[in-house]
C-alpha cells in the first residue's frame, strides 16, 4: 500500500503529539506508532515538567542548573532558549486542558527535585505524563486534518538510497521522502511518502536489562537515521535513574519518583546510614549522576542488591495525597511507605544522546526533524537535569513545528521511491534466536557498559556485540521482517553507538565514568554554570 501525507510524525509522546497539533492546520498529518496510541515513556512520566514560573525563580538559576547539572557540556545558547520559552509551553499545554496541583491560594503547587535550586516542577500528583498524555491524545483525536496508525512499526526512513542513488559527494546532502512501515494487518510494508517527517521515537532504554521505560524504547528512530548515515551525538550519556523500585521479577522497573525525595525522602544504606553527604554537598537532591554513582559504590561495598530509600518521617497524609501511584504500587507488594522504608536500585532511565538536531530541530537530513528524547539539541549535557526532558520535548518540537510549516509548500513528494523488496527473504525466524541475542545485548551493556566504566570492559562489550551483530544482520537479510528482528537490530546499533562513543571520550564526564579517567576536580568547588551570566 502507497500513502502520502503532507507531515509524517513517527510516534506519539509528548514530542510527536505537539508538533502534530501544531502543523495539523497546515496539511495532512499521518502519526505512525508502533503501539497503542498512548503506550509511551510520556505517559510514565511521574515527576513533573520543568518550567520557571514565580519569583524567587529566575530564568538565570534554571540555566545555571541546567549547565552544572550537565557538567558544562551542554550548549549555553540552547539552554538559554529552552529555559525561556519554558513559561509559554507549559502554559500552553494548561491552555489544552492539561492539570497541574495547585496550592490553596490558587498558584501553582511547584515542587523539587535533584539539581534544582528552586522549586518549578508543574506536577500532577506522580502521575503528570498521563495527564498531558491524556490531554494532548484527546485533541489529537478531534482533530480533522490527524491520521493515526496504531500498532504500526516503522521500520526505516526513505532516503536516496532507496532510488538507488548515492549521496551527492559534493553537497553530501541527504534527503528524507518518508518511511516504510510494517502494516500488522497485511504483514506487508507499506510506503509512506511525506513532505517532511518528524522523528519522535523516545529513548531506547532496553538496551540494558534493568529500565524504568516501557517496552516501546528500543531506539529505533535514532537506529534508522544512523542507517541512513544521519548524524549523532553524545550517545555515551546514559542516565541511569538512582531510584527505581528493587522487585527483581518486574520489568520495567517501577519508577520511584526524585520528587520524593524533593519532598523530603532520604536514602540510606540497608543498615540505616544515611550516605549522600560523602559524595555531595546536596545529599540526596544531588545531580541523578552523581546519586547513582554514590548508591553503585554503597551497594558495591554492603554487598546488598539495594539501598532503601527512607520517607518514614514524613506527613502519612501528604505522602498518600501527593504520591497515589507509588503508595498504592508499594503496597501491592508488601511494602507501606509510610512506615517502611522502600528498597531501591538504579536504573536505566533516559537517553541523553540521540540524533544530532539544530535549534529547530532538524537533523543532518534534509526535511527530517527529530525532537523528544530521540534528538540531541544540546540542552542536557553530559547529564539531564531532572524533568527538562517533557520540557525540551515540548519546545522543540514547537521550533520544528514553526519551521517545517514553513518549508512545506515548497516541498514535492517523491513518487520515485519503489515500494518494499521482499524478495530473498524466506525465513520465518525462530523467535529464540532473537529473545537470546536481546537477553545477551542487555546483559553486554549492563555488566560492561553501566554506571561504572573502563576502557577494558568497553572493548570487551564492543568484541562481544560484533559477533551478535553479524549474526543478526544475516538473520535480517534471510528473514520476513518482523517487528521483534527490527527492534534488536535497532538496540544492537543502538549499544554500538554508545560503546563507540564511550571509547572516544577520554575522560569522565557527567554519566559517562571511566576508572581509567579518574576525575582530578571535584565537583563540589568547580561547577561548570556557576559563572553564567545571563
Ligand atoms: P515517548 O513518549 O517514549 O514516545 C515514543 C513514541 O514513539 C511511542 O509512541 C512509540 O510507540 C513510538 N515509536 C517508537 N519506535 C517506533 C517505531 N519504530 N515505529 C513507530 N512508532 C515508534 N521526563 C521528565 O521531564 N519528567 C518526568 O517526570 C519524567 N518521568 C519519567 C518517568 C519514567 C518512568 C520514564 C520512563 C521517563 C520519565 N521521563 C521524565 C522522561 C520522559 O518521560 C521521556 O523522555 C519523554 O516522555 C519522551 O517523550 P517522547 O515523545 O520523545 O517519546
Ligand atoms: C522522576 O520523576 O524522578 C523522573 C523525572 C525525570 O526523569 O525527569
Amino acid at each position: 500500500m502507497r500513502k502520502k501525507v503532507d507531515f509524517l510524525v513517527i510516534g506519539s509522546g509528548i514530542a510527536g503529539l505537539v508538533y502534530a497539533l501544531k502543523v495539523a492546520d497546515h496539511g495532512k498529518v499521518l502519526i505512525v506508532t508502533k503501539d497503542k496510541l498512548d503506550e509511551t515513556a510520556t505517559k510514565y512520566a511521574q515527576g513533573g515538567i520543568a518550567a520557571v514560573m514565580y519569583t524567587p525563580d529566575t530564568y538565570e538559576k534554571h540555566i545555571r542548573d541546567t549547565l552544572k547539572a550537565g557538567d558544562g557540556l551542554n550548549d549555553k545558547e540552547i539552554v538559554k532558549l529552552t529555559i525561556t520559552e519554558s513559561t509559554e509551553r507549559v502554559r500552553e499545554l494548561i491552555e489544552w486542558g492539561a492539570q497541574f496541583d495547585k496550592e490553596k491560594s490558587g498558584k501553582y503547587d511547584l515542587s523539587r527535585e535533584g539539581g534544582h535550586s528552586e522549586n518549578r516542577v508543574f506536577h500532577y500528583k506522580d502521575k503528570t505524563g498521563f495527564e498531558i498524555e491524556c490531554t494532548l491524545t484527546k485533541k489529537i483525536k478531534n482533530h480533522p486534518n490527524i491520521d493515526i496508525l496504531e500498532n504500526h512499526f516503522t521500520i526505516d526512513i526513505l532516503t536516496q538510497h532507496h532510488l538507488g542513488r548515492e549521496v551527492n559527494k559534493k553537497t553530501k546532502d541527504t534527503n528524507c521522502y518518508g518511511a516504510y512501515v510494517l502494516n500488522p494487518e497485511t504483514n506487508g510494508i507499506d510506503t509512506i511518502l511525506s513532505k517532511i517527517t518528524l522523528i519522535a521515537t523516545g529513548g531506547a532504554g532496553n538496551v540494558y536489562s534493568t529500565t524504568t521505560n516501557p517496552k516501546i524504547a528500543t531506539g529505533d528512530g535514532l537506529a534508522m537515521v544512523y542507517r541512513a548515515k544521519g548524524a549523532a551525538e553524545n550517545m555515551e550519556f546514559f542516565q541511569f535513574h538512582p531510584t527505581s523500585l528493587f522487585n527483581p521479577t518486574e520489568n520495567p522497573s517501577f519508577l520511584i519518583t526524585e520528587a520524593l525525595r524533593g519532598f523530603g525522602a532520604v536514602l540510606k544504606t540497608t543498615s540505616g546510614e544515611e550516605f549522600m553527604e560523602k559524595y555531595d554537598e546536596r545529599a540526596s537532591l544531588a545531580p541523578r549522576d552523581i546519586v547513582a554513582r554514590a548508591i553503585d559504590t554503597e551497594m558495591k561495598l554492603s554487598g546488598e542488591d539495594f539501598v532503601h530509600l527512607d520517607c518514614t518521617h514524613l506527613s502519612k497524609d501528604d505522602l498518600i495525597k501527593k504520591f497515589p501511584t507509588i503508595y498504592a504500587k508499594c503496597l501491592s507488594i508488601g511494602i507501606d511507605i509510610t512506615n517502611e522504608m522502600i528498597p531501591v536500585v538504579p536504573a536505566a532511565h533516559y537517553m541523553c544522546g540521540g540524533i544530532k538536531v539544530d535549534e529547530y530541530g532538524r537533523s543532518s537530513i534534509n526535511k527530517l526533524y527529530a525532537s523528544g528524547e530521540v534528538a540531541s539539541t544540546g540542552l542536557h549535557g553530559a547529564n539531564r537535569l531532572a524533568s527538562n526532558s517533557l520540557l525540551e520535548s515540548a519546545v522543540f518540537s514547537h521550533r520544528s513545528a514553526m519551521d517545517s510549516i514553513a518549508r512545506v509548500h515548497d516541498v514535492k513528494h517523491c513518487e520515485e521511491i519503489p515500494d518494499w523488496d521482499a524478495s530473498g527473504t524466506v525465513l520465518n525466524e525462530e523467535m529464540i534466536l532473537i529473545t537470546q541475542s536481546l537477553k545477551e545485548v542487555q546483559s553486554i551493556m549492563t555488566n560492561y557498559v553501566g554506571i561504572v566504566r573502563s576502557n577494558l570492559r568497553l572493548k570487551r562489550a564492543l568484541k562481544r556485540l560484533e559477533i551478535i551483530y553479524k549474526e543478526t544482520e544475516d538473520l535480517y537479510k534471510q528473514s520476513r521482517v518482523t517487528q521483534s528482528i527490527c527492534e534488536l537490530r535497532n538496540l544492537i546499533n543502538v549499544g554500538y553507538l554508545i560503546i563507540k562513543m564511550a571509547l572516544n571520550r577520554k575522560e569522565s564526564r557527567g554519566l559517562h565514568y571511566s576508572i581509567d579517567y579518574p576525575r582530578t576536580v571535584e565537583r563540589k568547588n568547580g561547577y561548570p554554570g556557576n559563572d553564567y551570566e545571563f
